[in-house]
């Protein structure tokens, strides 16, 4: 199983010849590795409504035809902009796609689509199982206690927001990875706009020191083979 970065919270992953995208805003991200026309995933998975999210979402799945799951409000907003397999589900709910499954699982954050605040509803992690790997997609967060149960989903991979300011920071999230227990972690959302600068290799040197967890700071367009 492949897992490429896309930039911001976007990531691809790749397996027995399926593709799943995560969160992929590529258009107006100044640091995209790929363009919107460029992948063609069978499933695209969300965790909010938030444009830097759910970004290219929409043309995406008129063009291939993708399964995309979201929560509720948002995955029922998405079938009237004409997603015609939008499927709209909950926290604690399971649900199957074209090679694996995701659960989703509470985010705290806001969730809303666009300046006219549509689609409002709640944000989701993801728990995806797929190609064999268990990867947890925090999606835009705070840290909160109960990540402790979602580490007894039993991961291989935490991917962790680690901007600060709409999401947790450096120091919140490796008590995330402490909590999360995955072996291997993630950076993203970071470095997209002005106030979530950081410095993913000091925080893979953080998770490193302080954690039983290898960092794996991927660049935009850079890929981990699990
Ligand atoms: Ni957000
Ligand atoms: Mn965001």
């Amino acid at each position: 199983m492949e897992l490429t970065y896309l930039g911001h919270s976007a990531f691809l992953l790749e397996a027995d010849g399926k593709t799943v995208a995560v969160d992929p805003f590529l258009t107006g991200n100044s640091t995209a590795a790929r363009a919107a026309d460029s992948i063609s995933p069978e499933t695209i998975l969300l965790t909010h409504a938030h444009n830097d999210h759910v970004g290219d979402t929409i043309e995406i799945a008129k063009r291939t035809g993708a399964k995309v799951i979201a929560t509720y409000e948002l995955g029922t907003w998405l079938g009237q902009q004409g997603v015609e397999n939008a499927t709209p589900a909950n926290h604690g709910g399971t649900v199957a796609f074209d090679g694996g499954t995701v659960k989703l699982v509470p985010a705290w954050h806001t969730s809303s689509y666009g300046e006219d605040f549509v689609a409002p509803g709640v944000p989701a992690g993801l728990v995806v199982r797929f190609g064999g790997q268990t990867i947890y997609f925090a999606g835009d967060t705070c840290l909160f206690g109960d990540m402790a149960l979602v580490g007894e989903e039993g991961l291989d991979v935490a991917v962790l927001p680690i901007g600060d300011h709409f999401t947790m920071g450096p120091a919140d999230a490796i008590k995330a990875v402490r909590l999360l227990k995955a072996p291997a972690v993630v950076p993203c959302h970071y470095n997209t706009f002005p106030p979530i600068r950081q410095d993913p290799n000091a925080f893979k040197q953080m998770v490193e020191e302080q954690t039983d967890s290898t960092c794996h700071a991927l660049a935009p367009g850079a890929s981990l083979t699990l």
